[in-house]
């Protein structure tokens, strides 16, 4: 054999090695890759779209504001959502504090003020000064306790979605014997009559009906 056969046969070999490997990959390819390939597609789209869906809804979300959205909210879905917070909090009237101070009438009430609960110094700052628990200042808090107030006592990570935060205010606006108006009440009673005003802004005392607030309650 002279240099050249030697080559030949060499090459020979190595091609063979070649064609062979190529058709068992073509095999492996035809075998395996037709199921990926045919699963490949609706798995992406699917993941496409949805994800698309959501982050539509997410930022459709965040530029919703409690405020809006309060008018609409359930406070049945709020009751739910307040199971997050009964481990800490009472919602009864009258019901005894836990972790968390009671919750009754909490809209509209000055801050840190129910009766016998230590709070936190950040807390009881805000109710010295006068402040009151509007449905803005809820959603803060109940959006990040930590972020509202820097040292509260509240070690709850918060309610991200905002529609769990309108329900759930819906659900403590409803804990009261006369719950405070609704944003769009507020809003109109301005333009409307003073005398509308009055009734619906102020906190009537219990005394003055008698049954209009088991009423409200179980109706709520
Ligand atoms: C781990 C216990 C815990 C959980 C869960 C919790 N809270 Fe609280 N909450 C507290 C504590 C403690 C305070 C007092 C905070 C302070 O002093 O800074 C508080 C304070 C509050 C206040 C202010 C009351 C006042 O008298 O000024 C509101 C309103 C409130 N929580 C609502 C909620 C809601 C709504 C939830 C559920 C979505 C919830 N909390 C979940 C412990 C909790």
């Amino acid at each position: 054999m002279n240099f050249m056969d030697i080559f030949k046969l060499l090459l020979g070999v190595l091609l063979a090695g070649v064609i062979g490997l190529g058709a068992a990959q073509m095999a492996d390819l035809t075998s395996s890759a037709s199921v990926p390939a045919k699963m490949a597609y609706p798995i992406a789209a699917d993941a496409d779209s949805s994800q698309a869906a959501n982050a539509g809804a997410d930022t459709e979300k965040a530029e919703e504001s409690v405020l809006d959205l309060l008018v609409t909210a359930s406070a049945e879905k709020g009751k739910k959502v307040a199971k997050k917070c009964t481990a800490c909090h009472t919602f009864d009237q009258g019901g005894p504090n836990r972790t968390g101070p009671n919750l009754w009438d909490v809209v509209n009430k000055a801050k840190a003020s129910a009766e016998g609960f230590s709070y936190s110094n950040g807390l009881a700052a805000m109710g010295a000064a006068g402040e009151v628990w509007t449905y803005e200042s809820i959603d803060k808090l109940i959006l990040k306790p930590k972020a509202y107030i820097s040292d509260t006592k509240m070690s709850f990570a918060g309610l991200k979605k905002v529609k769990d935060r309108a329900n759930m205010i819906a659900y403590l606006r409803s804990l009261s014997d006369s719950p405070a108006p609704l944003p769009t009440d507020a809003a109109e009673a301005t333009d409307a009559t003073e005398a509308e005003m009055a009734p619906a802004s102020e906190d009537m005392p219990a005394a003055t009906d008698s049954e209009a607030p088991a009423d409200a309650t179980t109706a709520q």
